[in-house]
């Protein structure tokens, strides 16, 4: 029996890191990370798994271990602190470019008062933040390309964006629209996977083929080093001053693994979508692994970015 059980789970496992291996949702355009995140919108698996936050956890002390949802609302606080948000009126006008289904959103609107914008390139994304965000929170959302915003030049008193630069195609026009919307004296707050300064050391082997799939299976067109993204934000025509970064790889790191255990903590949100939802699950914990190995292994770096003027600390 258990022999059974065993050849059955090895061919599940198999079988599904031959599809991870086969399939591909590399970056095609806006077009093809609009369907992969209308894709993870409409089956609920997400959200049900990892709650209204689609970005990592802060833990400041490791022994804060196992409660991945709220150390996701601490990333947005912290994120606040850093950047000097907190400084900010209420009723200060927020910008949030590729805000998922609106967890930081709400939280700028409901904790901090500010009049928010999410924009997402999925439409699924942006009915789902709707309908989660209950009337009279101050925060409404649009479907946006973040290389292209609607909005007019210096409207906002802040821009914030978390996670959305890796699927951006050209970091340069991504760095120019953040500071285009945002007013002389605005506030910005970007948080980043960012590869290691690549122009400084190589990658070699194994990293190339690591790097590949993180590319691939995400829709992530590129990843910009932490200077390189910081020099893109310097050398916008739209520049209101000098950048500040951190990395913030040590704070992050343990959300990988916090991401897989929530399917163990929380079975019922997997299983309760049915038996391909458990396969979709599946699917994404080889690509979760190489994201926490290339964390930590310094082939990846979390890069947070503020401008000086910032007033902070
Ligand atoms: C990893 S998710 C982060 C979501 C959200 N910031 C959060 O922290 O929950 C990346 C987000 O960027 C958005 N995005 C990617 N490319 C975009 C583009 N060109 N324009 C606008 N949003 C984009 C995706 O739709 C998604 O909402």
């Amino acid at each position: 029996m258990i022999m059974v059980m065993l050849i059955f789970l090895f061919a599940v496992l198999g079988f599904v890191f031959f599809i991870w291996l086969k399939a591909d949702r590399s970056y095609q355009s806006s077009s093809s990370v609009a369907s992969a995140y209308d894709d993870w919108t409409d089956d609920l698996l997400l959200e049900r798994l990892w709650g209204e936050h689609i970005h990592l956890g802060f833990y400041r002390n490791h022994s804060e271990l196992g409660d991945f949802r709220s150390a996701k609302e601490d990333f947005v606080h912290e994120l606040v602190k850093w950047s000097g948000l907190d400084k900010l009126p209420p009723g200060s006008r927020v910008l949030d470019v590729g805000c998922g289904i609106g967890g930081s959103s709400r939280i700028l609107a409901k904790e901090y008062g500010f009049d928010v914008l999410g924009i997402s390139i999925s439409s699924s994304q942006v009915r789902r933040a709707k309908e989660l965000t209950r009337q009279g929170v101050s925060c409404s959302f649009q479907v946006m390309d973040a290389m292209n915003l609607q909005v007019p030049k210096g409207s906002f008193d802040a821009v914030w964006s978390v996670e959305a630069g890796p699927h951006m195609p050209d970091k340069q026009l991504y760095a120019n629209e953040l500071l285009r919307v945002l007013r002389p004296n605005g506030l910005l707050a970007v948080a980043d996977w960012n590869s290691r300064d690549l122009n400084l050391v190589k990658l070699s082997f194994i990293e190339r083929l690591v790097m590949g799939q993180l590319l691939r299976q995400w829709a992530h067109p590129q990843f910009a080093s932490i200077a390189d993204f910081r020099q893109n934000l310097i050398e916008s025509p739209y520049a209101l001053g000098l950048i500040q970064t951190d990395d913030w790889t040590s704070y992050t790191l343990p959300s990988w693994f916090e991401s897989i255990f929530e399917g163990v903590r929380r079975p019922g949100a997997v299983f309760g979508l049915g038996p391909g939802a458990f396969l979709k699950g599946l699917r994404e914990i080889p690509t979760i692994l190489l994201m926490h190995w290339a964390f930590s292994n310094g082939l990846m770096q979390f890069g947070v970015f503020r401008l000086e003027t910032n007033n902070i600390d």
